[in-house]
């Protein structure tokens, strides 16, 4: 007994047991570092999504991983990876692409910046640049700027490489045209074609934090899916904040559960949840 306990590396004890104060600690990083608010009822999702982290680092304890945090600059961002959701999909909400690309028919001649303002993984980046490139061209003076405050989902959006189970997200003569079929060590994957990808500019933005000043001035913004994980107060100013960005006429999707009420902004309601900023807001 004593000679196989000698033999055997010492099996590092990990608690993952997370105390009250310490998803306390964890929720104040994260609404500091990313504005979203986690109720107590996320405990659990905290846990599941933290613990492999914590045996990969070889960090015993939520305790110990919290102090690791406050001195490990680095580890702020694999923290900010894995406390956000980045699900989507291509074409999701569709609707939304049908109003996109008869705004955009009228405008193909004018140079259209679209923002993608939490592409996540890019699906919903490479999905506007696939419908404005069928309605104007992939040579026409129109861009994509695709942002997020995850490093690990813009690293995938930016590569533009996705798992072909997903084509069938994708209506059949897109697929065709903006798609590349993976072979030899890239088989079961698929790749968006360079000219797309070249339409598309990836950037890491804080939404609860950016100078609107800085970022340039866009005809569309697409902010879907975000707002929701924010409180109502900091919902409010990150949409005060991109709307700074819109130009005037400018059209808003905003994902299916994030309703705005337009008089609390300047904004017209055009469809459900798609709103075109108010001409006189400038
Ligand atoms: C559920 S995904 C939505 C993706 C896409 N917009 C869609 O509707 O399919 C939410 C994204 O918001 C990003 N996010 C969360 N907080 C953010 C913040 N403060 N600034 C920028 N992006 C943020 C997350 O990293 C995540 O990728």
């Amino acid at each position: 007994m004593g000679r196989e306990q000698e033999s055997k590396p010492a099996a590092l004890f990990f608690s993952t047991s997370l105390s009250d104060a310490e998803f306390a600690a964890i929720a104040k990083r994260v609404r500091e570092w990313t504005g979203i608010s986690l109720s107590p009822e996320k405990k659990a999702l905290v846990v599941s999504r933290l613990s492999r982290r914590l045996r990969e680092l070889g960090i015993p304890s939520f305790r110990t991983y919290l102090q690791h945090l406050d001195t490990d600059a680095d580890e702020v961002d694999r923290f900010i990876d894995l406390m956000t959701t980045n699900e989507t999909h291509f074409f999701r909400e569709g609707h939304h692409f049908q109003i996109l690309a008869g705004w955009a028919r009228e405008r193909c001649r004018e140079p259209l910046t679209i923002w993608s303002a939490a592409a996540s993984t890019g699906e919903e980046a490479y999905t506007i640049a696939m419908v404005l490139a069928e309605e104007c061209g992939v040579t026409a003076p129109w861009s994509v700027v695709a942002t997020d405050i995850a490093l690990k989902v813009l690293a995938i959006g930016e590569r533009g490489r996705y798992p072909i189970e997903r084509a069938k997200e994708i209506p059949p003569h897109y697929l065709k045209r903006y798609f590349l079929r993976g072979v030899g060590n890239q088989t079961g994957w698929m790749r968006v074609v360079e000219a797309l990808r070249q339409k598309v500019r990836w950037q890491r933005l804080n939404l609860v934090e950016f100078d609107p000043q800085r970022m340039g001035r866009f005809d569309a913004v697409f902010l879907r899916n975000v707002l929701i994980y924010f409180d109502p107060p900091t919902k409010a100013e990150v949409v005060r904040r991109v709307l700074t960005t819109l130009k005037e006429g400018g059209m808003l999707f905003l994902g299916h559960a994030e309703t705005l009420t337009p008089g609390d902004f300047p904004l017209q309601s055009v469809a459900p949840t798609v709103y075109r900023k108010c001409l006189s807001a400038e």
